[in-house]
């Protein structure tokens, strides 16, 4: 069971707040309040695993207490509730995490409550069973790591997020977190935009607004797909701080359902605000000894802490390749891994390398493709239910499973 408190002055809204809250069957109303003043010592006396503020009574007021809450609880997930977007993203500016939009009804407040409590380690509901939903006010996050260099982290990170943004249902945007030698833009060619990487955004951190970001986020545009990119000179990435990738993150979870993030190999502090904030993590490996030995000790490094191994699935990328197979089965790899595969990504030079020199995703470039196909069935794996592709990437049928287990 998990503890919420609430505040809301508003005496009608409140009211349905705490019926709404009384149907979940996972949470206990430990505290209401009625005073935005007051509420602070109230979580000093209640300590609940989740705080709801209702802003709508008084927008400033409830701020400047989020702002304080956030500063003196880092721990305490906030969750927002009010009608005004530019409001929502004022709070979390200030520190919440959550938000949904007024009116709240229960599967939405349903979906909040399991994301909140379960990245903060609650037992609430069956959210790390595996298949991603789309949760109301908050977009899916997949963080992709490579075992070692080459491997074919961005590779899978740019396709899948492309594949994702060919859903027309979708926003889905590539964040290119590998600070120092990205080269997630290479991949995607995109013209005509400015040249405001990541490094800005955390330059100008106390000062983002939705304005700048949108800015920042160059279009690739046969795709659909949105790219932030890797900063512009090697130096400027060691200015780049976690807290500056954890709001940027949490900004851009506003404007897509969809984020693929892509790591650098060093685990950085950085890499370890996406791994925490990500909701599945992809880790990639090939069928040979090095990438294989460094999938195990990432697992070990992750697993000592207890959200991240939930999340973590190995995928091994480049399958059926001579130069890489060292006659390593899969099954071997398996049990050296100790975990399940799950999803394996054929070797197709022809595809990846045409994709890449051509500047576009290979939903686009090679829809037919095995590699794509294997991609497409690797964001249905995730979302446990069909990512709908445009029309011409879709294949045979069988070949969406290719490499399924
Ligand atoms: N499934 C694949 N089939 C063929 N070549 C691939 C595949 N995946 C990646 N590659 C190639 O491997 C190289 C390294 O991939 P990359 O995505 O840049 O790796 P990383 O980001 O892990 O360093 C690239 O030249 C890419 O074209
Ligand atoms: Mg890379």
């Amino acid at each position: 069971m998990q503890r919420v408190a609430i505040v809301d002055p508003t005496e009608s809204t409140r009211e349905s707040l705490r019926t709404l809250l009384l149907g979940v069957d996972f949470v206990w109303l430990e505290a209401e309040c009625a005073r935005y003043e007051y509420f602070f010592e109230v979580i000093q006396a209640s300590m609940p695993d989740l705080a709801i503020v209702a802003l709508d009574a008084d927008k400033n007021k409830a701020l400047q207490m989020i702002g304080q809450l956030s500063v003196e609880h880092p721990k305490l997930p906030i969750l927002t509730i009010s009608h005004d977007h530019q409001a929502l993203l004022q709070s979390l500016q200030k520190g919440a995490k959550y938000f949904l939009t007024h009116p709240v009804g229960l599967e939405d407040m349903l979906a909040a409550l399991r994301r909140a409590l379960g990245e903060h380690g609650g037992t609430g509901g069956d959210i790390s069973q595996g298949s991603l939903t789309r949760q109301t006010g908050a977009s899916s996050m997949i963080a992709v790591l490579g075992s070692r260099g080459g491997v074919g982290t961005t590779t899978l990170a740019v396709n899948l997020a492309a594949t994702l943004a060919a859903d027309p249902t979708h926003a889905a945007a590539l964040i290119d977190l590998d600070l120092a030698l990205g080269d997630a833009d290479i991949a995607l060619e995109v013209n005509g935009f400015e040249n405001i990487s990541i490094a800005d955004l955390a330059r100008n951190i106390e000062r983002l607004d939705m304005n700048f970001l949108r800015r920042a986020m160059a279009k690739h545009e046969a795709s659909g797909l949105a790219i932030l990119r890797h900063p512009l000179e090697i130096a400027e990435g060691g200015a780049i701080h976690e807290h500056h990738v954890e709001r940027i993150l949490n900004l851009l979870k506003i404007s897509y359902t969809h984020l693929v993030l892509d790591l650098s190999k060093s685990l950085l502090p950085t890499d370890l605000m996406a791994l925490r904030m990500a909701d599945m993590i992809l880790l990639v490996g090939q069928l040979e000894l090095s990438s294989l030995r460094n999938v195990v000790r990432l697992l070990h490094c992750l697993g000592t802490e207890d959200t991240l191994a939930d999340k973590v699935r190995v995928v091994i990328n480049r399958q059926g390749a001579d130069s890489v197979e060292e006659g390593i089965s899969l099954k071997k790899a398996e049990e050296v891994v100790g975990k399940p595969i799950f999803w394996q990504v054929p070797n197709d030079t022809k595809a990846v390398i045409g994709a890449r020199v051509a500047g576009h995703p290979l939903v686009k470039f090679a829809p037919k493709s095995r590699v794509q196909q294997s991609i497409y069935g690797l964001a249905q794996a995730l979302y446990g239910k069909p990512v709908s592709a445009p029309s011409e990437g879709r294949g045979s049928k069988s070949g969406w499973f290719f490499g399924k287990r």
